[in-house]
């Protein structure tokens, strides 16, 4: 078996950062946005979520305007980013991908963000990983199932044989559609079309992903 992690909200807990910028940015256009809206946002592609954001608004802007908001908005996202550290890692993340690692199971990221790379370096767990696909390498973002085919060519594994961890909407379709095993990590409500979901890694617990482990084989 091999294991694909998503990394914003499954592994750090970025999601409140890029809403934040995002929040900044709706704000300056004079664009409503809520975190409820920011639900759509998470697993897409930061052209995809400026998109939908002029949507919201009911409106559009030039291709050279459009291009300075996606800098602002990074900008402002990486000021957050810049002070990240293993604080941010979300709860029971540190056991599970120790555990994987003494284990030797391989472990890719699939990330549909062009930052992927140095937000792990912040948070000190780059070295866990075999293989990193991000938002830098992908043409077709989640829920094309892309990034995570990728991954999965990387660690030389079958798509049956990987499993996917992953919090948002576009990636557990994402992951289904590549044939993989789906692990929702987050609510249930918002999670439905993954095989399993979990509020986090504590209540998966390590037992329950060995017994998923031995059983694939
Ligand atoms: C995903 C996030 O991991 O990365 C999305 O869930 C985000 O919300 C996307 O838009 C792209 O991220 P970045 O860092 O390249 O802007
Ligand atoms: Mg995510």
């Amino acid at each position: 078996m091999a294991i694909i992690f998503d990394l914003d909200g499954v592994i750090v807990d970025t999601t409140r950062y890029h809403y934040l910028a995002w929040k900044k940015l709706a704000d300056e256009l004079g664009i409503p946005f809520t975190e409820s809206d920011n639900e759509h946002f998470k697993g897409v592609s930061r052209r995809r979520c400026l998109e939908i954001l002029l949507e919201i608004g009911n409106t559009s802007m030039s291709e050279s305007e459009f291009e300075s908001c996606l800098v602002r908005k990074n900008e402002d996202y990486l000021v957050y980013v810049e002070t990240m550290n293993e604080e941010e890692i979300l709860p029971g993340v540190p056991e599970v991908l120790n555990h994987l690692k003494q284990r030797n199971v391989p472990m890719a990221l699939g990330s549909a963000s062009k930052n992927a790379r140095v937000i792990l370096e912040k948070v000190g767990l780059l070295s866990y990983f075999q293989a990193i696909v991000d938002g830098t390498q992908v043409t077709a973002a989640k829920p094309d199932p892309e990034v995570f085919l990728q991954a999965a060519d990387f660690l030389n594994a079958e798509n049956e044989m990987c499993i996917v961890f992953e919090d948002a909407q576009a990636g557990i379709e994402a992951a289904n559609k590549a044939g993989m095993t789906s692990i929702g990590i987050g609510e249930k409500e918002i999670l439905g079309h993954a095989d399993y979901v979990f509020t986090d890694f504590n209540e998966m617990g390590i037992d329950w992903l060995n017994d998923l482990l031995e059983k694939a084989g």
